[in-house]
């Protein structure tokens, strides 16, 4: 089986490449320039500047008053010291909520180093991803628990059980029909992001969502093992345990996503 070389740089048609080869991907969060020259340097493939650095960054409660300034200025400090990785740069609450303000916000990250945002959901979402994509703005999107949803949902809990299953995999076919190059399965049981990882073309990216994903990510403080004041999803490993150090952590993530024993039944929702 061929795989992308270590030395090599991502770009988004080596990600499809990457899935067809069955190579599994590596993402992290991050936030500012030392943790992404280590991470870089350590094996992760992508690198997302989250709109999670409301919670773990800035202490909100919610990813809710996340701005496209402050994701704007994380974006600029992560792209200054990437060598491999593919930086991936998300749309917060809001900026996604028409057409020209998704590209107004897309363009500055792009112009600040992104490679590719992140759109949060589907429904009228679907405009605002053909409406980047057809203006050479690739996109990722992000379907089950999706965070910005919080206020509707009433808390953060797995999704696409029972009926919804169905709306889930309709909805990853219609994002891959409007053109997003990725897709993040958030809180979902295993067999179904197997199943949509099977039917769709673009690599899917699992938190929560079982091992069988075309990849893994993680919020970095999660990974470290950090406390962030907040209760510690099922999925979240610490592998600063076993690795010793941040960029120990690092590989051991990247090995056991590689390896496919991350995450493992305990890491994971059978249903
Ligand atoms: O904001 C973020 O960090 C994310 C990941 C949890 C996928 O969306």
């Amino acid at each position: 089986m061929s795989s992308h070389a270590d030395s090599k740089p991502w770009t988004v048609p080596a990600l499809a490449e990457a899935k067809r080869n069955g190579q599994k991907l590596v993402m992290l969060t991050a936030y500012d320039a030392g943790f992404a020259r280590t991470f870089d340097a350590n094996g992760v493939d992508l690198i997302l500047v989250g709109d999670s650095l409301g919670m773990v960054v800035q202490g909100h409660d919610s990813t809710l008053p996340v701005t496209v300034d402050d994701i704007a200025y994380h974006t600029a400090a992560v792209a200054k010291v990437l060598q491999r990785a593919l930086l991936v740069a998300d749309l917060p609450f809001g900026a996604d909520a028409t057409p020209e303000r998704a590209f107004e916000a897309s363009l500055r990250f792009l112009q600040a180093g992104a490679e590719m945002v992140k759109i949060e959901g589907a429904g009228f979402k679907l405009d605002i991803i053909r409406y980047l994509v057809e203006r050479e703005i690739p996109v990722c999107s992000h379907l089950g628990l999706t965070p910005q949803s919080v206020l509707r949902l009433g808390g953060y809990r797995v999704q696409g059980r029972g009926d919804a299953a169905r709306q889930l995999r309709d909805d990853a076919a219609a994002v891959v029909q409007a053109g997003a190059s990725m897709i993040v399965l958030e809180c979902l049981p295993t067999p179904l992001a197997a199943l949509v990882t099977a039917e769709v073309p673009v690599p899917t990216i699992g938190i929560g969502a079982g091992a069988q994903c075309d990849g893994q990510v993680l919020v970095m403080h999660d990974m470290l093992g950090l406390d962030s004041g907040h209760r510690r999803p099922k999925f979240v490993k610490d592998f600063l345990a076993e690795g010793g150090s941040v960029a120990g952590a690092t590989r051991a993530f990247a090995d056991a996503v590689r390896a496919g024993t991350f995450p493992d039944a305990e890491h994971a929702y059978a249903s």
